[in-house]
């Protein structure tokens, strides 16, 4: 199954609960939200406030990016603030697997993110603890980039480790994925897209209805 996760840093925020709906109608299962911490990236984003009073606004999942230095001192609050999914990455965790386990134990899907130069190797012995890996495909810290080209063959690598292991976790796909190159993503084994400006470009809803057609 494949799933599309816009990107929420793309939306226009004074009609942030307008724009959740329709994306929300218009089919998008989960909405990505990128929290950045002026540390582990240079940009700071939103934090629990914003999620918080987002929450009702639909029903979907609540795919949290945590782009944040040593997030497992903020699992707790992300849970209780209405997070499904809590992405954390490997580069920002000095104990990774007591960070996933935080995750867990909160009742949420955990899922480990890496930059587009971190070798998939640092998820050997953490993999099977996962529902979800999320390959950056741009450097994090902006929407709007370039998708960079050697990410495919990372993406089918991955894919080939998670069946060689008999595991069905997700690849979540981040960064320049757009309507021309979703196809391509798929492919090579994603199956949860994120994207963000070629969603809140233009017409949503429109947007949202071609992704999902691309992803059937
Ligand atoms: C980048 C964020 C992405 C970003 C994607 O640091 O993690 O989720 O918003 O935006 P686009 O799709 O425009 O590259
Ligand atoms: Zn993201």
């Amino acid at each position: 199954m494949n799933y599309l996760s816009p990107s929420i840093l793309s939306a226009d925020f004074s009609k942030l609960g307008e724009q959740l709906r329709i994306m929300d109608e218009a089919g998008a299962e989960y909405v990505h939200i990128d929290v950045m911490d002026g540390a582990f990236v240079p940009s700071i984003s939103f934090g629990m406030p914003l999620i918080r009073s987002i929450r009702p606004c639909t029903g979907k999942v609540f795919d949290v990016h945590l782009m944040v230095e040593e997030p497992v001192r903020y699992i707790q609050e992300f849970a209780d603030c209405g997070a499904d999914i809590i992405t954390v990455h490997a580069e920002a965790c000095a104990h990774l697997d007591r960070t996933v386990e935080a995750i867990r134990e909160r009742g949420v899907r955990p899922a480990v993110a890496l930059n587009p130069a971190t070798s998939l190797n640092v998820l050997e012995y953490i993999l099977p603890k996962l529902d979800m890996v999320l390959l950056m495909t741009v450097n994090p810290g902006f929407g709007g980039q370039k998708f960079i080209p050697y990410s495919l063959e990372k993406i089918r690598r991955l894919k080939d480790i998670i069946e060689e292991k008999g595991l069905n976790t997700d690849i979540e796909v981040d960064g320049g994925v757009t309507l021309s190159n979703v196809e391509e993503v798929l492919q090579a084994g994603a199956n949860v897209i994120v994207s963000g400006s070629a969603v809140f470009r233009g017409d949503i809803s429109e947007n949202v209805r071609k992704f999902k057609e691309l992803m059937k």
